[in-house]
């Protein structure tokens, strides 16, 4: 069966969850993915897992884009059409299937990626999305679960905006990076915040555990994980000691202290080196506790002071090049007001 899936973001980050989790997936929009697979179910159950993923459509076989097949394949009281991958409105046609159905109510879909997952939700909706070109049907069967996301985001116990939280959705796409299957794996979170990764990494399936230099903040990040009716070993300790107390893992994934919040410009050579040496010495304890094959899937920071990019993911090109293969680079996720650009890597240890 062949499915199209809509992601929230179009960013390297979203595109490489998918390149992970969905064999050959393959991108026809800039928000939108195609694949196959045997079963409906499959396919619902891999959109559920992606954080990128936030509407997914099948298509119809032997169904024509015409107003009168489509007609057809309506049941709920109300639909929506859209036109695939255009922002044309199809209004003619909306009231030509009303017309042929002699009753139900059309909803006019603001863009091109149809209506939004909150209306589709809400009210009983059938919704197509037509290809025209190539005269094929395709019926929205799953949306994202906004009211879970928006939960973890809001309204967690202990949520602080301020200290540079991951949006969930972000958390559970870095998640995705690690080419495993969660069942039985343990994953770490060494700079564990509130615990935004270590959330998605339960709710996924992982054995979690974490670390954070600040007692206050493993003590949130254990308070929101029992919110969320899930218990981990949460230590207090500088992340390049990780060895002191752990052993066996399978995985890291972390976004690591990224420097001060507010910095002048002509500050960012003095932070830069002491940011590299920090990670250094992570990546360099972490190989003692990582089984042999494990990943580490880390954020390195890029500074720029108008004279130099400063990319601190250059510290892995040195002596550790012995010790990790280096799976993905130049991932990138950052807000387009951020001062700092962020690079995901994955490495895996040799
Ligand atoms: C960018 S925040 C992580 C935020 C987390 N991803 C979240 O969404 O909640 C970095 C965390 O690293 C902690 N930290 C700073 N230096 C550390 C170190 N050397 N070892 C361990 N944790 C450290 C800070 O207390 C902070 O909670």
């Amino acid at each position: 069966m062949q499915f199209i899936l809509f992601v929230g973001a179009n960013n390297t980050l979203a595109a490489e969850e998918l390149a992970v989790q969905i064999e050959k997936a393959t991108q026809i929009f800039p928000n939108i993915y195609h694949f196959e697979m045997a079963d409906i179910n499959e396919a619902k159950t891999i959109a559920e897992k992606l954080g990128s993923s936030i509407k997914l459509a099948v298509l119809l076989e032997n169904i024509s884009s015409d107003a009168k097949s489509i007609s057809k394949q309506i049941k709920e009281k109300n639909f929506s059409i859209s036109l695939l991958g255009k922002k044309e409105k199809t209004n003619k046609l909306h009231q030509e299937i009303k017309d042929n159905l002699q009753k139900g109510r059309f909803i006019i879909p603001k863009d091109e990626f149809g209506i939004s997952p909150v209306i589709n939700k809400k009210h009983k909706i059938d919704e197509f999305f037509l290809d025209i070109d190539n005269n094929q049907v395709w019926q929205t069967i799953w949306v994202h679960n906004f009211s879970h996301w928006i939960k973890k985001d809001r309204h967690m116990p202990h949520v602080d905006p301020r200290a540079g939280m991951l949006p969930p959705k972000i958390a559970r796409s870095l998640v995705n990076l690690v080419p495993l299957s969660p069942h039985g794996k343990t994953l770490v979170d060494p700079f564990c915040g509130s615990g935004r990764i270590l959330v998605e990494a339960a709710e996924l399936g992982y054995q979690i555990a974490g670390a954070d230099i600040v007692a206050n903040q493993a003590q949130d990040t254990f308070e929101n994980l029992q919110s969320m009716n899930f218990s981990a070993k949460i230590e207090v300790l500088d992340a390049t000691h990780l060895s002191g107390k752990f052993t066996d893992i399978d995985a890291i994934v972390t976004e690591p202290f990224l420097g001060k919040s507010k910095f002048r410009p002509d500050e960012i050579r003095y932070i830069v080196p002491g940011l590299e040496k920090l990670y250094l010495g992570c990546l360099k304890d972490w190989l003692k506790v990582l089984k042999p094959g494990g990943f580490v899937v880390m954020i390195f920071p890029w500074f720029d002071d108008g004279k130099k990019v400063y990319k601190t993911s250059e510290i892995i090109d040195g002596k550790l090049l012995l010790s990790y293969n280096h799976v993905k680079r130049g991932i990138f996720y950052s807000r387009p007001d951020a001062d700092v650009k962020r690079e995901i890597i994955v490495l895996q240890k040799q």
